[in-house]
């Protein structure tokens, strides 16, 4: 059990796990993205993990940019999306593939849409390493999945609770 900040987490789930979830997520993207150059963008903050461990495992050509969203305190999603650091490149005519850590609510996701509709995009898809199927509410079709979870505050791997515990190397989960 690790305590991080007043709340107790206990394991959830391993290092392999995600390993294994990511392999499968790459494989996935490498077959439909087999004749071109994708640019993965990473949301940060959380998803620096995901991100670094997916791109060493794409053995195709590929880009890596990030923009940084933040909508989440404590434990709780806000329905606020704020735009920390926007779009700064042309990405005209390319296939961007949105990596998230995680996807709870989709506001996000509903942000990130919006955001690149303007662009001018060949491929919009989307990619999360954990999804949480209970406490989703759009409709945006979420092209490749990891790991579904149930509507548990999960930190470790990116996942942060106000700050704390992103450099976890696997996943814990808010002890009940
Ligand atoms: P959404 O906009 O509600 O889908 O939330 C997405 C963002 O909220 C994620 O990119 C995370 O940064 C954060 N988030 C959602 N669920 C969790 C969680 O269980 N632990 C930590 N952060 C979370
Ligand atoms: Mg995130």
């Amino acid at each position: 059990m690790i305590q991080l900040h007043d709340k107790q987490f206990v394991p959830f789930i391993s290092a392999k796990e995600i390993d294994f979830a990511i392999a499968k997520m790459v494989s996935q993207v490498e077959a439909d993205f087999a004749d071109e150059t994708p640019i993965f963008v990473g949301v940060l903050n959380g998803a620096f993990m995901v991100v670094a461990d997916f791109v060493k495992q794409y053995k195709k050509s590929c880009e890596v940019s990030f923009i940084k969203m933040a909508s989440y305190e404590g434990t709780s999603s806000t329905n606020e999306v704020k735009q920390l650091i926007g779009i700064n490149q042309d990405f005209t005519g390319r296939s961007v593939v949105i990596i998230e850590d995680i996807v709870d609510t989709g506001n996000t996701l509903v942000e990130l849409k919006e955001l690149f509709k303007q662009q001018n995009v060949k491929h919009f898809k989307i990619a999360t390493l954990f999804f949480k199927p209970e406490a989703y509410q759009k409709d945006i079709k979420i092209d490749y999945i990891g790991i579904r979870i149930p509507n548990k505050f999960i930190v470790g791997y990116g996942l942060d609770y106000d700050g704390l515990g992103r450099n976890l190397p696997e996943v814990y989960k808010l002890k009940e």
